[in-house]
């Protein structure tokens, strides 16, 4: 799979396809879905505002069914927000084929090795109310857990940050060093709204299964509604 976060440019949808990909993209705009249909998107990612990392200003509730609507045979996964069986029922309610999860996946047993220990416990206190969105990772709009980052850069006399990929040049290295030299009140993640539900770790075959378990009991019961 091949999978597109800001934009989704023809020829690189063609060079994938070319090494045999599926292509796919993340879009939070219904503006985007005709751009990115004819740039030859095989999978479209609607993801709406709770999501974690780069997102847009629309809530997912809202996206999602303006998304599918235009689709036509495309399919559409819902992103942003997902963090149970109930919300895959959701997804599908509102017309998507599936979910495409990315904060869930953080606090997995497999992905611990890329965690440091410290994002790891904030993950795990964190509740949905404790993201925040900021420009001052990436230039772009990009939620992440609050911390003494997020503030140093929201503080009245803060510089504003830089446009994409300005922003990323000037704090790379430091955000790397922050983490490697253990500055506890800066380490931070992106992660959205959806973090509130995660707190332990698990490995991943047991956070598919509690997915799986729960979608299907929520979606047997909805047949009551039909009576
Ligand atoms: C820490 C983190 C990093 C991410 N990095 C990328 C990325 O590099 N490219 C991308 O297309 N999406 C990225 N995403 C977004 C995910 O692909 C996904 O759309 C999003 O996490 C879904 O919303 P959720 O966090 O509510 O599950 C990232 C998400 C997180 C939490």
């Amino acid at each position: 799979m091949f999978a597109c976060g800001i934009g989704a440019p023809s020829d690189v949808m063609q060079a994938a396809k070319a090494r045999n990909q599926t292509t796919l993209a993340l879009i939070g705009s219904p503006h985007h879905v005709q751009r990115s249909i004819a740039a030859g998107v095989e999978i479209l990612v609607a993801q709406g505002y709770d999501a974690g990392a780069h997102t847009g200003p629309i809530g997912t509730y809202s996206l999602v069914p303006q998304i599918v609507d235009q689709a036509g045979d495309i399919p559409v996964l819902v992103a942003g927000g997902v963090a149970t069986g109930r919300h895959i029922a959701a997804a599908l309610a509102m017309g998507a084929q599936g979910v495409w999860m990315g904060t869930a996946w953080l606090l997995s047993e497999e992905h611990q090795g890329h965690m440091h220990p410290v994002n790891r416990d904030k993950l795990i206190a964190a509740g949905s109310g404790d993201t925040v969105i900021t420009r001052s990772e990436s230039g772009k709009t990009f939620r992440q857990v609050r911390s003494g980052w997020s503030q140093a850069w929201e503080a009245q006399d803060a510089p504003s940050p830089l446009k994409m990929p300005y922003q990323d040049v000037l704090v790379g290295d430091l955000l790397g060093a922050i983490e490697e030299h253990d500055i506890e009140p800066l380490i931070h993640s992106g992660a959205g709204q959806s973090v509130g539900y995660f707190n332990s770790v698990k490995p991943v075959q047991q956070i598919m299964d509690e997915l799986v378990g729960e979608a299907t009991e929520v979606l047997a019961s909805q047949a009551k509604y039909l009576r």
